[in-house]
């Protein structure tokens, strides 16, 4: 697939202007996103952040309408965060640039499956809405996790996961 030419567009005008760091949020509705990540991260972005929502809709049964006024609108939450670690910070390992993980972080938990898979940083977006304080529990039960296995750093344990199986559908 050739290499999109907005995204390094966008990314290389922010860089321009920006100091000391340009971030992208990259939106999983493409086709291909790791070829999106590949041209972000090529133009000057210090860090990817991966996932933004996915499109969804909702229909009111009754009214036979479509429930949001814009019609489509941005999933988030626990619904999308297989998705969110299949092709964030796993489905775009490869790329040199830092990937921020996020899409579906309730809980420390589900922070540490995306450092396990390769995140050097994560992201809560609809956590707090359901726990306004939720960021600081995440961030303790992460301490609480590495200190119970004698983790010294994060850095001992982005992208340590045992086995990958990458799956092919993301192109090279
Ligand atoms: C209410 C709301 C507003 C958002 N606004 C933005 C935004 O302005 N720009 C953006 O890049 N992403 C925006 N997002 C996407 C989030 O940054 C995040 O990528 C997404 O919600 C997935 O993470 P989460 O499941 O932790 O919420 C928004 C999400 C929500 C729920």
């Amino acid at each position: 697939m050739p290499i999109p030419t907005e995204p390094r567009r966008v990314v290389s005008a922010v860089r321009r202007v920006s100091s000391p760091s340009a971030h992208r949020e990259t939106h999983p509705n493409v086709t291909d996103i790791l070829t999106v990540a590949r041209a972000s991260g090529g133009s000057g972005a210090d860090i990817l952040s991966l996932v933004n929502t996915f499109l969804g809709i909702a229909v009111d049964l009754e009214g036979r309408r479509m429930v949001l006024a814009n019609g489509v609108g941005g999933v988030s939450g626990p619904a999308i965060r297989p998705q969110a670690l299949y092709t964030g910070p796993s489905g775009c390992s490869e790329v040199k640039v830092p990937v921020m993980g996020m899409g579906g972080i309730m809980n420390a938990s589900d922070a540490l499956e995306f450092l396990l898979v390769g995140a050097r940083a994560v992201q809560v977006g609809t956590a707090n809405f359901v726990d306004p304080a939720a960021s600081v529990k995440i961030l303790d039960g992460i301490a609480a996790y590495f200190q119970s296995r004698g983790i010294p750093s994060v850095a001992h344990f982005v992208g340590s996961l045992k086995e990958s199986r990458q799956s092919t559908i993301f192109s090279t």
